[in-house]
Formats: C-alpha cells, structure tokens, sequence
C-alpha cells in the first residue's frame, strides 16, 4: 500500500514530492515537478498576500493534474482567510505544519484535498497520528529551512514507519537518486526534497543565492534562530532554522539572547537585515538550505531533477544483490 499511495492518490509517476519551500517553491516550480511525473507543492509563506496566491496558487492550478500547497500553521492562528484562498483553487494535498496544525487540518479535510504534517519529534508524530492526517512527513534536522533540530531523518523514519500504516514521506537530506533508495527501501512511500530543488530553473529564489547553495560543502550549514529575530518574525522558537553559515551567523548563531537584547534597544539589525534581504547579498541574509546543498548544483530544471532522482530504480536492484 505504501509504495503505489503517491501514484494512487495523486497519479504521480515518481515517488518524489517537492517541498513546499516560501521562497523558492512558487508556482512554476511546482508546475513543472507535477508535469515531470511528481507531485508539486507551493510554499507559501506567513506574509502571502491574496494576489501572490492568486499568481502561484494559480499558476500550479492551472497546469497541473494534482499539486499542492504547504502553509505554516503559526502563521494562520490570527486568520484562516490565505488557507480559505488557496482551498479555492482545488489542492490535491496540503501540510501544514509548524504549530497546532487542528483547525486547519479540519478545513482541508472537509475541502476534499489530504493532509499532511511535517514532524520533527516524538511528540509531533503522536500529535499527527491524533489527528488521522494522511500523509506524515518525518523532517529530519538536517532539513533546510524551518522546523525542529531535534532528531535525524533516519531515526524519524524509523519511528514513524513502526508506528503507522500511514503513509510516511522522508525528508531532509534526501537530494540524489541514492538518498531516495535508501528512504524507499526502508518502507517510505515517496520523498520530500526541498534544497535540491531550490536551485532549479523554475524556483523563485535569487540567482546569487542560489550560486551559494550550489558551492556550498554538506558543514556549511547551520541551525539558528538568528535570522527571526534579526527580522522580528513570529516564528515560533521551537522552529528555528537550517541556512548557509555567513558572516551574519559567525557573528550571532549562538548568541541569540544577546541579538534579541540589541535589537530591543533599536540596533538597526533589523533593518540591515531588510536591506541584505532587498540585496541579495548572501553574506547577511538567509540563504535557507540544508546539508544536501553539497548535493545541490545549479543550472537544471525541476523536470532534469527528477529524472535524475528517479534514478533510484537502478539502485534498488543493486540493493537487491543482498537478498
Ligand atoms: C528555502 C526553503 C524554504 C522552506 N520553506 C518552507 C515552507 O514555506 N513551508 C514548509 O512547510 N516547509 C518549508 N521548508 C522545509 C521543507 O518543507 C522541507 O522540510 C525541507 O526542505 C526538506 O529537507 P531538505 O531541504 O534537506 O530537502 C523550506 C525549506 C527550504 C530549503
């Protein structure tokens, strides 16, 4: 059942699902993972506006058979009103992740579409299984962008795959044809790649940061609630996040208290950190990107990424020599 839940559900030909990634996955991106036989997912981001919806949502809407969205579900506790929008336009699966996800969960479900949630700990699994989402999607802390830093992919999968029939996805790490072996062989029912598609023609992201990602090493990353604060954001501080190391962070990684006190006296931190952002300027803002950034290249289209990742077949029959 594991194995055929994608094609099934979605009628993807892989078992590959691009993360939903505010700031990369836009609507083009997750237009082409769908047409390419995945199942693509827009990111949207706690500042969406109705008219980014209608441009992204729409453009994923109108090209494809089945796609999705991923929301924060922070994000949405003043207003419901973005998931409202973005349920009008007929996802096939959307997560929401990051916080209580309940209220949410409800509106989705009676929407049609299937639920997803991203876990990062023991915890968050049992809350998942609580609310019966259909999809769990085990975030190990090697993950770029939000989530926890609690536990590796590996021991999550793991957990989640003996404790469920549920559908299970593996992310965090995952950026190769290898990577995707090793998640199906263990029982996962597709993956969920986020930095490996950051650098994709189609993905939003700035051309300079992406160049980062693609010569970045797999220890050039790091964890940090550091970028929030530095931009007042109300992300809760359980979720920090996973981004290139740069001058910004040798700095305040770390030493987030004493950030969050400088700002509180109007340092002008976070209006340089406005200005990085508006730059592009990679040294001070954040570049979102896991560890598989070393597996991360630059100059393909999401259609030659996953061709490349459904490459895992060749790598499951050699696996097969063990039997
Ligand atoms: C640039 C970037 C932005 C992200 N934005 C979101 C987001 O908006 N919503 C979300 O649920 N997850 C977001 N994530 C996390 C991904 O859903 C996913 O957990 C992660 O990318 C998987 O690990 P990987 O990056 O090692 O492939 C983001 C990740 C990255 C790299």
């Amino acid at each position: 059942m594991n194995h055929s839940y994608l094609s099934n559900a979605f009628g993807t030909r892989h078992p590959i699902v691009n993360a939903p990634m505010a700031g990369a996955a836009g609507g083009h991106l997750a237009a082409a993972v769908s047409a390419a036989g995945g199942l693509g997912m827009v990111g949207v981001g706690a500042s969406a506006t109705k008219e980014w919806i209608d441009r992204h949502i729409g453009t994923a809407a109108a090209a494809g058979p089945a796609w999705g969205a991923g929301v924060m579900a922070w994000a949405l506790q003043d207003s419901l009103d973005p998931l409202h929008h973005i349920l009008q336009y007929r996802p096939s699966l959307v997560s929401v992740s990051f916080g209580d996800p309940g209220t949410a969960l409800a509106m989705v479900r009676q929407s049609g579409a299937k639920t997803a949630v991203q876990i990062g700990n023991q915890a968050d699994l049992q809350q998942a299984l609580d609310y019966e989402v259909d999809v769990i999607v085990v975030r190990g802390a090697e993950a770029g962008g939000h989530g926890r830093n609690d536990a590796g992919t590996l021991p999550l999968l793991q957990l989640a795959l003996e404790a469920t029939s549920t559908p299970v996805l593996a992310a965090g790490g995952i950026a190769t044809a290898r990577g995707v072996a090793a998640a199906l062989a263990a029982g996962a029912a597709g993956v969920w790649v986020g930095t490996r598609f950051t650098t994709a023609a189609e993905s939003v992201m700035s051309g300079p940061f992406k160049d980062r990602i693609g010569a970045a090493g797999v220890d050039d990353t790091v964890y940090s609630r550091a970028f929030d604060l530095a931009q007042q954001l109300n992300w809760p501080p359980q979720f920090g996040g996973r981004a290139l190391s740069n001058a910004f962070t040798s700095q305040w990684a770390g030493r987030e208290d004493e950030l969050e006190e400088k700002i509180r006296q109007g340092s002008g931190i976070t209006e340089q950190m406005r200005a990085a952002r508006a730059d592009d300027n990679a040294d001070t803002a954040p570049v979102y990107a896991g560890q598989a950034a070393a597996l991360t290249g630059g100059g393909q289209t999401a259609r030659d990424i996953v061709d490349e990742l459904a490459g895992y077949r060749a790598h499951l029959k050699d696996a097969a020599a063990w039997l």
